[in-house]
């Protein structure tokens, strides 16, 4: 099999070559590798709701009282009551009818955007939206029309010129994942309502980030009335695993049945499920953690603001340090490692060639003084590019 060794030497000499490195998590701000204790400034765990007692005490519960997997899938033997409660409890949170627990956020994309739009429809998607948006897309046979990143006058544009005999779908990330902005979703929901489009909202990182309580995007905005899908994930804030989708009681009953990821796969363990609940609870009862992140977010923001270091404006916990080449992201996050500080590389294909980037992201769980003494280390670090 030639082409495996011809394609790894190729993403090699284009400095694209992915592998993965365990980290040993001692805490969701700190990890373990090489018997260092490293500061994790690259974790999607945004409330440190990983390491919450209370999380946890819940997961180990369940797990005793229910086994460590579900055994089948949710439409054979794997809806136990702790799933539906979690449902009743997103859609309480998410003040919709209903909602409908995926496994991964990834499936929750792929099976909702497959179910919902199909060859004679047309998908306007954000040139940046989640690779998972993208494959969920694909998987429709819809038509797509993409469209700048956050540009409504493109949006509007291709709204206009595009003939549609079927149905109109416009999908966004709430908060994209890599750049950390928020989508304009009140003038997409202005364009929807003009051209009688249907919007999705896929806010795995708004979930628990933004919006009154965290309650993600829409609420952010106060038009959750005018988003029918919105689509989240229990695997970064909430600190567990799973995707689910909020939305009108019709809209998940014909998921239930359209959804292919939803229907063939076998349920989330209830450990994982309990987790959920649990999270989501603490989310309620302390509001505090929300306000903790974002200042810390602004905190870091202006930090590096201050050191004038390249970092697009913005409010959310995703902070992108723009270093254009993949081989300089690479270089740099492998440097900063050995000073003890976890960044990801950011390289294509995930973001366009030259935006190569440092991805940090903030948690509510960082301390002031390592937070500061991070942007240091990273002032240091990419300062020199600035001056060649
Ligand atoms: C915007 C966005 N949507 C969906 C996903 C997938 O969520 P999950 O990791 O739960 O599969 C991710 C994260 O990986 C994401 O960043």
């Amino acid at each position: 099999m030639q082409f495996l060794a011809d394609y790894l030497a190729q993403v090699k000499a284009d400095d694209l070559y992915r592998q993965t490195v365990a980290y040993n998590p001692v805490s969701p701000a700190h990890v373990q590798l090489n018997g260092q204790t490293c500061l994790l400034l690259a974790s999607n765990n945004y409330l440190g709701l990983t390491h919450n007692p209370a999380v946890q005490q819940a997961a180990a519960d369940a797990i005793w009282l229910y086994g460590t997997g579900a055994g089948g899938a949710r439409l054979t033997t794997g809806t136990f009551p702790l799933v539906e409660q979690l449902e009743q409890e997103l859609a309480a949170f998410k003040e919709t009818e209903a909602a409908l627990v995926f496994n991964t956020g990834y499936m929750a994309n792929i099976g909702v955007i497959s179910a919902l739009a199909g060859p004679n429809d047309v998908i306007f998607s954000d040139e940046l939206n989640h690779a998972s948006i993208i494959d969920g897309c694909r998987l429709s046979r819809a038509a797509v029309v993409v469209y700048r990143h956050a540009d409504m006058e493109h949006l509007h544009s291709l709204l206009k010129a595009t003939v549609c005999h079927g149905k109109r779908l416009i999908i966004s990330d709430g908060v994209f994942s890599m750049d950390g902005d928020i989508a304009p979703l009140t003038t997409i929901a202005q364009l929807a309502q003009q051209y009688n489009a249907i919007i999705i909202v896929d806010d795995a990182h708004a979930t628990g980030v933004i919006g009154p309580g965290g309650k993600g995007t829409a609420a952010h905005f106060g038009i959750a009335d005018k988003v029918q899908v919105q689509i989240g994930t229990l695997s970064k804030a909430l600190g567990a695993e799973g995707g689910f989708v909020a939305g009108s009681r019709e809209l998940i009953d014909y998921l239930k049945n359209k959804a292919r990821s939803f229907i063939f796969s076998t349920a989330l363990a209830p450990g994982t499920i309990a987790a959920a609940r649990a999270a989501l609870r603490e989310l309620s009862v302390r509001p505090e953690l929300v306000t903790k992140l974002n200042e810390n977010a602004l905190y870091v923001r202006d930090l590096l603001q201050s050191a004038n270091i390249p970092v697009p404006g913005g409010i959310t916990p995703i902070i992108p340090v723009m270093v254009e080449s993949a081989d300089t992201a690479v270089r740099l996050t492998a440097e900063l490692r050995q000073q003890g500080i976890i960044l990801t590389a950011i390289r294509p294909p995930t973001v366009p060639v030259g935006t190569s980037r440092l991805r940090m992201t903030v948690t509510a769980v960082h301390e002031r003084e390592e937070l500061a003494a991070a942007v240091d280390a990273i002032s240091r670090a990419v300062k020199p590019l600035r001056k060649t």
